[in-house]
């Protein structure tokens, strides 16, 4: 007898860039050169000062649990962190640390949503966000996006698809898997028209830092920002720690005792070591290498659109921040997770299916992510295997 397992957990879809991964990794312990251009973070090391800093407060036995909303000195700090990097007056009490942002994502849902309320969201989207609504019994209202809104909701789409049951509506600025950002104007907007009709607004910031040809903005720098508006941010992708599991929220003051009930339950508190090394990550000299490690994406986000236009490729958009491009494949393939599998086995170069971020479009894009330095030669290997099926 095979014993159960919930009707909600079997539901849950699988994040099919982790099985890529898994036929890249077997493709390459078989000898195979392998380009890997699927995965989402960066190919950097965390910095050097982040070990430090980690280490020393092992050493020194700061291992134990931190206050579950974060080590104070690292709210603190993260507030100075917005006033000079973003120009933002936000207080010490409304950041929250949690393990990544993945868990502030979570936790924010789980304060906010009861069962069969609906968030909407774009489609594409970050796939973990409609599994988190699921696993709390909400439901998910997918917004069909293309390029003619840069792939990003706007307030015209929240008018057309507004209902009274939504009770929050997730963006990311810069997206995943597209890149593109919604302008800081737009935001605003679209924060009064929720803040009208009681509904949370979840700016997710995760890849803010890494944007190109402008410089980083959140939208907690804006004035009369309504306090419907959560911001999520983490230190793993313009910071580079994925490994280290940090992240946080900036939450509305009447979110945060709640937050911190949920947090003291589900997790206790974000991994203590981590909370230092971020310490160390948000210093003056740290900012001068990330900013460094900004540029080489910025020249390989170039490198590769050029190469991907060189080739004769179709680009509907440039992507203005994170390490994605969204890629039209339907002239080649309806079937995105059919052409990602034969162009890894034919050519090496990994890359994800379209199908991980949204159900409309999904069969025919697929998400090429610069964060290996092959840019050119992937491409190449691309356009040969483009030239063997049928336009
Ligand atoms: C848009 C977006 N939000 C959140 C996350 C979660 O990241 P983490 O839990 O490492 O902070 C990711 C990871 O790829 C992401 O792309």
């Amino acid at each position: 007898m095979t014993l159960p397992i919930s009707r909600t957990a079997e539901q849950i879809a699988p994040f099919r860039v982790m099985k890529i991964l898994g036929q890249a990794k077997t493709l390459e312990a078989e000898g195979k050169d392998i380009i890997h251009m699927e995965i989402g973070e960066p190919d950097f090391p965390s910095l050097a000062c982040v070990h430090r800093a980690a280490m020393k407060a092992a050493e020194q036995g700061l291992t134990h649990y931190t206050p579950t909303l974060g080590l104070p000195s690292l709210r603190k700090k993260l507030a100075q962190f917005y006033r000079s990097f973003y120009h933002a007056k936000v207080a010490a009490s409304n950041i929250i640390i949690t393990p990544g942002s993945s868990s502030a994502l979570q936790l924010v849902l789980t304060a906010i949503l009861n069962p069969s309320d609906q968030v909407l969201m774009a489609d594409p989207t970050y796939p973990c966000n409609r599994q988190f609504v699921e696993l709390l019994h909400g439901k998910v209202k997918a917004v069909p996006v293309d390029a003619d809104t840069q792939y990003q909701l706007s307030l015209k789409l929240l008018e057309q698809h507004w209902s009274k049951e939504i009770k929050a509506v997730m963006v990311a600025s810069p997206a995943n898997p597209t890149g593109t950002l919604i302008e800081q104007d737009a935001l605003h907007d679209m924060a009064q028209f929720l803040s009208e009709r009681d509904c949370y607004l979840i700016v997710d910031e995760i890849y803010q830092g890494l944007v190109y040809d402008r410089p980083a903005e959140s939208i907690l720098a804006q004035r009369d920002l309504p306090d419907n508006v959560i911001v999520i941010n983490s230190f793993s992708k313009f910071f580079g720690m994925t490994g280290w599991r940090l992240g946080w929220t900036v939450a509305p003051t009447h979110l945060v005792d709640v937050l911190d009930r949920l947090g003291q339950n589900l997790y206790l508190s974000a991994p203590t070591p981590s909370q230092y090394g971020a310490l160390a990550v948000l210093e003056e000299d740290a900012l001068t290498e990330l900013e460094q490690r900004r540029q080489i994406f910025q020249q390989r986000r170039d490198r590769l659109h050029s190469a991907m236009q060189q080739a004769g490729f179709n680009l509907k958009t440039l992507p203005q921040g994170a390490f994605y491009l969204y890629w039209d494949i339907s002239q080649w393939s309806r079937d995105s997770e059919q052409f990602c599998a034969d162009l890894l086995q034919a050519t090496g170069v990994a890359i994800t299916p379209g199908t991980d971020f949204g159900s409309s479009q999904g069969n025919h894009y697929v998400r090429l992510a610069y964060t290996s330095e092959r840019i050119e030669e992937a491409v190449e290997r691309i356009q040969a295997f483009v030239r063997t099926l049928h336009a």
